[in-house]
Formats: C-alpha cells, sequence, structure tokens
C-alpha cells in the first residue's frame, strides 16, 4: 500500500535573549525607524551562551513533547542549516545524541533560506519510500556570521529554530512543488567562507567569513524568480491555497510579493518583527506559531504555501494540505 508523508506536529525554540531595534542603535550608526520602515524587523533573539546544535535539540524536544513520542522511535533526522556548529558532526547527528534517536539517520543539507523547504521536500519522499517518521529542522545563529560592524546587514538577520514531524498517511498532503537553483548568483548572498591555510596553498584572497549581501540584486530577485515560482506552483494546481508562508526575510517583499501575486495580503502570514530574518529557521518557526495561536490545523482542511528563498541562489514552493 502506498503511503505519503504528513506533518503531524510542529515546535520550535528561540534563544531567550531579545535585541531591539532601540538596543542596535546604542553600538551601530541605524535607527529604529530605519530598520522597522524597511523591513519590518522590531527585535530578534540571539545566542548568549547555545549553538545551532542547542536550538535545534530544544526544538526537537518540543516536538517530541508535545507529539507524546520519543527520540528512539524516529527513523530520520533532517536539519537545514547555514551556521552549524561544526562541518562535522552534523547538527542532525548532534540532536540526534541530544534526542536519543538511536534507530535514526541523520544529516544536514545546505540551502540556506529555502533549506526547511528543500529538506521537507526530501523528508516527504523518505516517508513515499517506506520510513514511517522523521523529524525535519531548519536552525540558525547567523549572530556568529554576521559582521556586527555591517548595518546594512547586521539588523536583519536572528538566531532561533523550528521544525515539523512527518508520519505516514494513507493519503498525500503534499499536492505539488518546484524547487529552483541558480549557482550563477551565488555571489549576490555570501557567507561563511573558509581560508585556506594549508602550507601549499599560496593564493591570496579579498573573500570573508562574514555575511555579504547585495540587498537589491535579492530584492529584485524576489520580486521576478520568487513570483514567478509560486504563481507557476499555483496556476498549475487547482487548488486554492488558504495561507502562504514565505520566508521571513522582509516584510516589503512580502507587502510587494502579495501585489503582484493579486492575492489578498491577509492570506501571509508574518512574524519577522519579533525573530528577524532568522534563514532556515524562518518557515518551521512561523508555522509553529501559527498552529499554536490556533490559524493553522494540522487536520487535512487547510492548503498552505511555503515559500523560501535565498542564498545559492535557491528557491522554491510546496503546496500542501496540513
Ligand atoms: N540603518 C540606517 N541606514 C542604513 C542601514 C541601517 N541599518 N543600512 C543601510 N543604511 C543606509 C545605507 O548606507 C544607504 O545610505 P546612503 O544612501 O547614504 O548610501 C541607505 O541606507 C540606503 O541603503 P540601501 O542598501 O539602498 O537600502 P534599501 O532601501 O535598499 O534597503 C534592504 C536595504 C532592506 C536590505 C533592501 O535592499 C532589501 O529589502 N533587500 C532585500 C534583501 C533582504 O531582505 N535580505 C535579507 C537577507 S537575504 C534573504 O533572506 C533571502
Amino acid at each position: 500500500m502506498s503511503q505519503y508523508g504528513k506533518i503531524t506536529c510542529t515546535g520550535s525554540y528561540l534563544p531567550a535573549k531579545q535585541v531591539t531595534n532601540d538596543e542596535l542603535s546604542k553600538f551601530m550608526d541605524t535607527s529604529d525607524e530605519w530598520i522597522r520602515s524597511r523591513t519590518g524587523i522590531q527585535s530578534r533573539h540571539v545566542v548568549t551562551d547555545e549553538n545551532t546544535s542547542d536550538l535545534c535539540t530544544k526544538a526537537a524536544q518540543n516536538i517530541l513533547k508535545k507529539s507524546g513520542y520519543t527520540g528512539d522511535s524516529l527513523d530520520f533526522i533532517i536539519v537545514a542549516t547555514i551556521t552549524p556548529d561544526y562541518q562535522m558532526p552534523s547538527v542532525a547527528c548532534q540532536v540526534q545524541a541530544g534526542i536519543k534517536a538511536d534507530n535514526a539517520f541523520a544529516f544536514d543539507i545546505s540551502a540556506a533560506c529555502s533549506g526547511f523547504v528543500y529538506g521537507l521536500s526530501l523528508g516527504e519522499k523518505m516517508i513515499r519510500s517506506g520510513y514511517k517518521r522523521g523529524i525535519v529542522l531548519g536552525g540558525e545563529t547567523l549572530s556568529k556570521v554576521l559582521d556586527w560592524k555591517d548595518r546594512s546587514s547586521a539588523v536583519l538577520f536572528g538566531d532561533g529554530a523550528g521544525g515539523v514531524l512527518l508520519e505516514a498517511d494513507e493519503s498525500p498532503h503534499f499536492l505539488a512543488e518546484k524547487l529552483q537553483s541558480d549557482g550563477t548568483r551565488g555571489g549576490s548572498l555570501t557567507s561563511g567562507f573558509r581560508e585556506n591555510k594549508s602550507p601549499f596553498y599560496d593564493e591570496s584572497t579579498e573573500e570573508t567569513a562574514w555575511l555579504k549581501m547585495n540587498g537589491r540584486a535579492i530584492f529584485d530577485f524576489t520580486m521576478s524568480d520568487v513570483a514567478k515560482n509560486i504563481r507557476q506552483v499555483l496556476d498549475e494546481n487547482s487548488v486554492q491555497a488558504d495561507y502562504f508562508l514565505l520566508h521571513q526575510a522582509n516584510v516589503r517583499i512580502i507587502d510587494k510579493l502579495a501585489r503582484k501575486l493579486k492575492i489578498p495580503r491577509e492570506k501571509f502570514l508574518t512574524n519577522m518583527d519579533k525573530y528577524g530574518n532568522t534563514s532556515g529557521a524562518s518557515i518551521p518557526i512561523l508555522l509553529d506559531e501559527a498552529v499554536t495561536n490556533g490559524t493553522l490545523k494540522l487536520d487535512s482542511t487547510q492548503n498552505v504555501v511555503l515559500t523560501g528563498f535565498g542564498g545559492g541562489l535557491t528557491w522554491g514552493t510546496l503546496l500542501l494540505t496540513l
């Protein structure tokens, strides 16, 4: 008998420390008015003594607590992150150890702000191939890759983690998807460059490990490629979406995409005012918030669009019945 993936539980974790725009303006030449009007962000959470694996482990524990399962019931753990603690072990393996998911295989994927959407697509295919239960997480500590002297990028981001439990179900819930990438435009958003310090390496470089962004190029990319991607998924499927959960980069991007797509703005959920841009974590944190406050129900009655977009460049949309 065929089986399909269904999201049966959500969870998230935000580090305790919140930093308002006013606090940033104490050590950076910026203002609450500038950040709020350009981005919709008012505050963000940042880690003081935790790393990405801690945030993801706590989000996974939150999911297990709510769902009543123990870690050993999981077949897989996928973590989307661009800010792992280490290159190896993966954050997913650290989560596995933290929640005692002895029977799971675990790995990270790197697709920046599209990472959770890519990971969820992959996780659902794992369930279709026979696995029964897994967790897909997005988690980031972007505060450690920000150049805190660069006001044009440092004000935008925050730390956090969120995720979902995927379980086998007899009917399809993932109705359509379109995942895309364009490596030729990768230079418009970069972070984490690692210098080769080998004694045999003699090239010098201007590259830096700090996050660097061409804000205008990213804005234009969302208005062209991301808008087209969402439109294509909607047009190819005769399903009305009740809600749109887009990567929480910037409220102006979402306002403009809603206008461009001619979709009522109230169908687009947002929470970047409280959390900033948490990259791969933004969609699962938003999803968990909407399930927790009752806007979304995991009872197979609502259709939602999840769209990630970001570094790579990567972008992609999933249309699913929750
Ligand atoms: N505070 C005050 N002034 C600032 C700040 C700040 N934090 N940052 C930049 N400025 C100044 C600039 O120095 C510039 O001053 P100048 O005109 O004297 O040179 C002026 O504000 C305008 O700067 P721009 O970069 O042109 O600002 P813009 O209005 O384009 O807004 C923004 C910047 C919000 C990043 C915009 O380009 C944007 O929305 N881009 C989309 C990209 C995005 O949201 N990225 C998020 C991460 S990527 C992702 O998640 C996919």
